[in-house]
């Protein structure tokens, strides 16, 4: 046989995506993956796949024997180099489907590269088992949706980096071996062998170093930051993500606000082509949560939160009376056409309802003209004229109502939204009018501090170097913390949180009462965060940022479910990462050089 193309300098002279009517007749090389192989009546096809495309190999008999026989050994995924004569396909036999549809090769030389034994899920169809695609992720990623997905968010993070370059911003690395910063999840701790005893924090975000960028004068800053937070995961949660990370000086939220589209349209045009409507709307976080009972809302579909308290002040109905009595509200939400709502779904509303903590959920379902419900009876005429005008109530609706604190009611009818919206398929129709596909949205003036239960304290909502509002300030002099609203925004999308930042403390003194009103001990201070107090009191400037979640954007650019399917190599959702089988045991050497011993261990 001669082996004529060994010599060849180039290992392939196309893609398997670039032949075309116009080559026929010439000699060429092509490398790649068996994608699929048919044997008709001694004939091989070979579909030969790379990341571009497909050609198609014919193998005959009559035409090379010896090859064929070769080619009656090759298997799905083996990679093969073939070289042959460029030809038409015989008249009939074309595929339009196909941008190499017209041609096909006649080999005249086959190099079985490698072998690939028999695969461990196909890669043709949507493998349903995850647990198998995650420790085979290499095959999983040879499936053209997740190649796909691959080179979109490249395409994203290069827009991302380009855009930003045009604004004047600087990207600038930070430490991965870090020191803790407070963002609301648990640490990941990388123990110092030259410092035994002592450990690094791996970043929950940059959020300190950016600050101290600004101190340092570098005024616009990004980075394409991983950051790493120990928290139960989720479809939009991983242990380990990215932040397109964003500080910038002497900026107010508007500055912000602006940039932030500028990217988003200019990442959405180049990464799918697609056009955003800028500038986003605005909410308040109150108004995010009293209208549609989340502070991410999803627009995409109406059913907004209707409070209908006027209505029952004097009301007989001692459930509804009640919670207004005490102080609390009457929300519904009116479902349309969803009065045919199975006893199974209103089952799952009702427990989805008590998880947020109701204590009940009140329905009304109109059908042939007559409101159908145990709470009617209980309403006068004129109750029921009210409620139908406020919520339009017609013919097939469903109605539910939340009657509690004003809290629990929003969070459950928020939660109920969701769901009917899910069970109804109300995503991708139904949209108000003026909805769009993307749905952004900015979230404004959030609540400087959170209670927090457990630890009988105020958390910081943001983090603790967020400023409050200047004319709240009063309110936080006087300590009326539930009341201070923070100068923090959120971005949103179609209901997800994409981005969220703030406006920062720059001011020594403000930032020491900050850290008072968390409970955060003078000692602590100092330990935690003292160098960040000593860099505010040598001429910080005022400053303030960003930080969109990459995953999640590419995650909606792609139309995916989970930013899983937009990231090479996640984790499962318990931490792991199934095909290198970490995290793993360790030599206890390793442990011995880091001075540490392991709970149960005898002896170090
Ligand atoms: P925040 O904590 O709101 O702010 O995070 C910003 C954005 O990061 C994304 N995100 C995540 N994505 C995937 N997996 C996770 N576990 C995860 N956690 C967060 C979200 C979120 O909106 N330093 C501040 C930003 C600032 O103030 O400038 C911060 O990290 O899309
Ligand atoms: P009850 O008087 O407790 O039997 O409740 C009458 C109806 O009101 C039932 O359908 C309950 O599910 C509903 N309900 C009870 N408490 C609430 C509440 N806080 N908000 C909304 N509906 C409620």
């Amino acid at each position: 046989m001669t082996r004529y193309f060994w010599a060849h300098r180039m290992f392939r002279t196309h893609d398997c995506n670039s032949l075309r009517k116009s080559d026929i007749g010439r000699q060429e090389t092509l490398a790649g993956w068996v994608n699929a192989t048919r044997d008709h009546g001694g004939v091989i096809f070979i579909d030969l796949r790379d990341r571009k495309g497909l050609t198609q190999i014919v193998f005959r008999p009559e035409e090379n024997a010896e090859l064929t026989k070769q080619a009656h050994t090759l298997r799905g995924e083996d990679v093969i180099q073939v070289s042959g004569r460029v030809a038409a396909r015989l008249p009939g036999t074309e595929n339009p489907n196909l941008a190499t549809g017209d041609i096909e090769i006649i080999p005249s030389e086959l190099r079985i590269l490698n072998r690939a034994e028999p695969l461990p899920f196909p890669l043709d169809a949507e493998p349903q088992n995850e647990d198998l695609r995650m420790t085979h992720r290499y095959l999983d990623l040879r499936r053209p949706r997740l190649a796909r997905n691959l080179r979109i968010r490249h395409r994203a993070v290069k827009a991302t980096r380009d855009y930003l370059d045009s604004q004047g911003f600087v990207e600038v690395e930070t430490p991965i071996l870090s020191k803790s910063t407070p963002e609301g999840a648990r640490d990941f701790l990388v123990p110092s062998r030259m410092m035994p005893g002592k450990f690094y924090a791996l970043p929950q975000a940059p959020q300190q170093y950016k600050q101290l960028l600004m101190v340092a004068g570098v005024e616009k800053y990004f980075q394409i930051a991983k950051c790493f937070r120990d928290e139960d995961l989720r479809a939009d949660r991983q242990p380990e993500f990215t932040q397109i990370d964003i500080e910038a000086s002497f900026v107010t939220p508007d500055d912000i606000f602006a940039l932030t589209q500028g990217m988003l349209a200019a990442i959405f045009k180049a990464a799918r082509n697609i056009e955003i409507k800028t500038p986003f709307d605005r909410v308040t976080y109150r108004e995010a949560l009293d209208r549609y009972g989340s502070d991410k809302p999803d627009r995409r579909f109406a059913m907004e939160l209707v409070d209908v308290g006027e209505i029952f002040r004097n009301s007989s109905f001692k459930v509804f009376r009640g919670a207004l009595d005490a102080g609390g509200v009457v929300k519904a939400i009116n479902a349309k056409g969803f009065a045919g709502i199975t006893i199974g779904q209103f089952d799952e509303l009702t427990e989805i309802a008590k998880l947020h903590g109701a204590k009940g959920l009140a329905f009304i379902k109109i059908e042939g003209g007559e409101w159908k419900s145990p709470i009617v009876k209980f309403f006068s005429d004129a109750e029921k004229t009210a409620l139908q005008s406020m919520l339009n109530i017609e013919e097939g609706d469903c109605v539910f109502f939340a009657a509690d604190k004003w809290e629990i009611a929003c969070e459950v009818l928020g939660r109920l939204r969701l769901r009917i919206a899910e069970m109804q398929d109300l995503h991708g129709r139904a949209r108000p009018p003026g909805g769009s596909d993307w749905d952004f949205l900015w979230v404004t003036d959030f609540p400087l501090f959170e209670w927090s239960a457990d630890e009988n304290k105020w958390n910081a909502m943001h983090h603790p170097f967020t400023r409050p509002k200047a004319e709240d300030m009063p309110l936080f002099e006087a300590k009326k913390f539930p009341e201070v609203r923070a100068e923090a925004y959120d971005v949103v999308l179609n209901g997800v949180e994409i981005g969220g930042g703030s406006m920062r403390i720059y001011e020594p003194e403000l930032q020491e009462k900050m850290f008072e009103a968390l409970g955060i001990s003078a000692e602590a201070r100092e330990s935690q965060f003292g160098h960040l107090l000593r860099a505010l009191r040598l001429g910080a400037p005022p400053h303030g940022g960003i930080a969109p979640g990459l995953d999640r954007i590419v995650m909606l650019i792609c139309g995916e479910q989970t930013i899983r399917d937009v990231m090479a190599f996640p984790k499962n959702n318990r931490g792991m990462d199934l095909m290198t089988q970490s995290p793993a045991e360790v030599d206890p050497k390793q442990l011995r050089d880091l001075g540490i011993k392991l709970a149960g261990d005898k002896k170090l």
